[in-house]
């Protein structure tokens, strides 16, 4: 199994039904994501992107196709082995909930909670990853004390709280100041340095930079628009 990509999705459809009728968000997408690459998938607003991110990280299940992490079949997969995979996989996504009454770093560190960790070593661990997103100073805040761009930061610290193996996030410098942007940039950059496998969706060019293959979706398509010459070279 460890031979197996990081991310592997075949023939993978979704159709979500809405007020207009159904819409086929992502159509047919067959994508391999091999260990250390950097993924970057960027097209227009209504292309499917966040739907194709919510299938890879197993929180919407896919109308047809399959997904894979780690060679392990979503679909077929047992309860105990969904999560087991999910742990594998830290997402950020835009509007990512928090759990109100919780401060920061606690919202930050949940995922460690099962695992056993002492809610000092989990403070302590908030502070580490908020530090590299620029957000330190708000470990112990309320999350509806913050702004967007903030929550947005704070979901990626919270991602990376567990130091997944595999990272997923959606429009990560979206609502960004540049400075902010950058840090975030800076974070990518050393996770996929670092060897985590990472995979971005984005209207934000400067990602390109760090992209080990691009791809562009529209209208529910995933279409190859380049890698770079030293591919998924690690
Ligand atoms: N929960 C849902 N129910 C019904 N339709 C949805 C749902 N989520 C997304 N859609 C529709 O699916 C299509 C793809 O949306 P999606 O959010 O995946 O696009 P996107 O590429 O992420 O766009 P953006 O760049 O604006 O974030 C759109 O037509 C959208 O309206
Ligand atoms: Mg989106």
């Amino acid at each position: 199994m460890t031979d197996a990509p990081a991310l592997e999705t075949v023939g993978l459809g979704k159709r979500w039904r809405s007020a207009r009728g159904d819409v086929d968000a992502v159509v047919d997408v067959t994508l391999t994501v091999p260990r250390g690459a950097f993924v970057v998938v960027t097209g227009p607003s209504g292309g499917g992107k966040t739907t194709l991110l919510s299938l890879l990280v197993a929180l919407e299940r896919p109308t047809s196709g399959r997904v894979r992490v780690d060679g392990a079949d979503l679909a077929a997969a047992s309860e105990a082995e969904r999560s087991r995979v999910r742990r594998r996989v830290g997402f950020a996504f835009q509007g990512a909930p928090q759990v109100r009454r919780l401060p920061v770093w606690e919202n930050v560190t949940l995922a460690l909670v099962p695992t056993g960790v002492g809610a000092a070593a989990r403070r302590a661990r908030a502070l580490e990853v908020l530090g590299r997103v620029g957000l330190a100073a708000l470990v112990d805040e309320r999350p509806e004390r913050l702004s967007g761009g903030e929550l947005q930061r704070v979901a990626l610290a919270r991602a990376l709280v567990t130091a997944p193996p595999v990272l997923v996030a959606d429009e990560p410098t979206s609502n960004l100041d540049r400075a902010s942007a950058a840090a975030v940039l800076g974070v990518l950059r050393e996770e996929h340095a670092r060897g985590t496998t990472v995979l971005v969706a984005t209207h934000d060019l400067a990602l390109l930079a760090l992209a080990t293959a691009t791809y562009a979706m529209e209208a529910g398509r995933l279409r190859a628009t380049g890698a770079s010459p030293d591919g998924a070279a690690r």
